[in-house]
């Protein structure tokens, strides 16, 4: 096993009902066999309609939970259909997973974002912060400049820098089976790091990877130091493929 602290993080989107949860033993025990484990992090992020479930189907297990969105109010108020972070965070949930593409596609703007990450932070949450650009902006060779542009406006003004992963998660690699060149993730994530190390003051920034992570690609994968951790959709829908990508990163 390798020493360094790596995050697994399970973003189930709109899939899974009450009747899902028993595919999670296999990762209790799992995680049970490899308690030892202190470097190794496991996250599910399940539905609205799933968190509190969750949180107490994990209990003494050692696997965190996550909501996959939060409104930028703090208070409660009139947004029907609406969640905040204190409500997130009254459930014992530890994290939620803001600026996804599927989120910024829907009209989803830096600013909101920038919003639901200072929501979020203020209520004890930590937060997965993604960002990615689109086969069109990667065409067009202009990656770094969104990925600098989100992260600049997404983080405005943001303290508590040490409760923020970034998931950079490029929009064309999301369902599509495609993932970068390692050279070139290594690249991108370097990147990254050195930004919100120099520009941002993080101390310690931690950069996960996420798109079309999978039991095949992960042999590959898992050979980009730099990386902290993945954010993987799919996959994790499916206990025993997501154990296989945890295993096969340590191997
Ligand atoms: P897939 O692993 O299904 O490509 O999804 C990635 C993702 O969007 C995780 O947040």
């Amino acid at each position: 096993m390798t020493n360094k602290l790596r995050y697994f993080v399970a973003n189930w989107k709109m899939y899974g009902h009450l009747r899902s949860l028993n595919s999670l033993n296999k990762v209790i025990n799992f995680r049970k066999k490899n308690k030892k484990a202190k470097n190794l992090k496991i996250i599910y992020c399940p539905p609205f309609t799933l968190l509190h479930a969750f949180v107490q189907k994990f209990k003494n297990s050692n696997i965190k939970t996550g909501a996959q969105n939060c409104s930028f109010l703090s208070s409660f108020g009139p947004p029907t259909g609406s969640i905040n972070a204190s409500m997130i965070k009254s459930l014992k949930c530890d994290y939620v997973i803001l600026g996804h593409s599927e989120k910024r596609a829907k009209g989803e703007n830096d600013k909101i974002i920038n919003k639901k990450i200072s929501s979020a932070l203020k209520n004890n949450l930590k937060v997965i912060f993604c960002i990615g650009e689109t086969i069109l902006q990667k065409r067009k060779k202009m990656t770094k400049k969104i990925l600098l542009n989100q992260l600049n406006k997404g983080l405005h003004k943001i303290k508590k820098k040490e409760n923020i992963l970034i998931a950079y998660e490029p929009v064309w690699s999301i369902g599509t089976g495609l993932v970068p060149k390692c050279e070139d993730l290594n690249r991108v994530i370097s990147f990254i790091k050195i930004f919100l190390r120099n520009k941002m003051k993080f101390k310690n920034p931690k950069v996960l990877y996420g798109g079309s992570v999978s039991p095949q690609n992960i042999s590959l994968l898992r050979k980009v130091l730099n990386l902290d951790g993945f954010l993987v959709g799919g996959s994790s829908q499916n206990s025993k493929k997501f154990i296989d990508i945890i295993k096969k990163t340590f191997i």
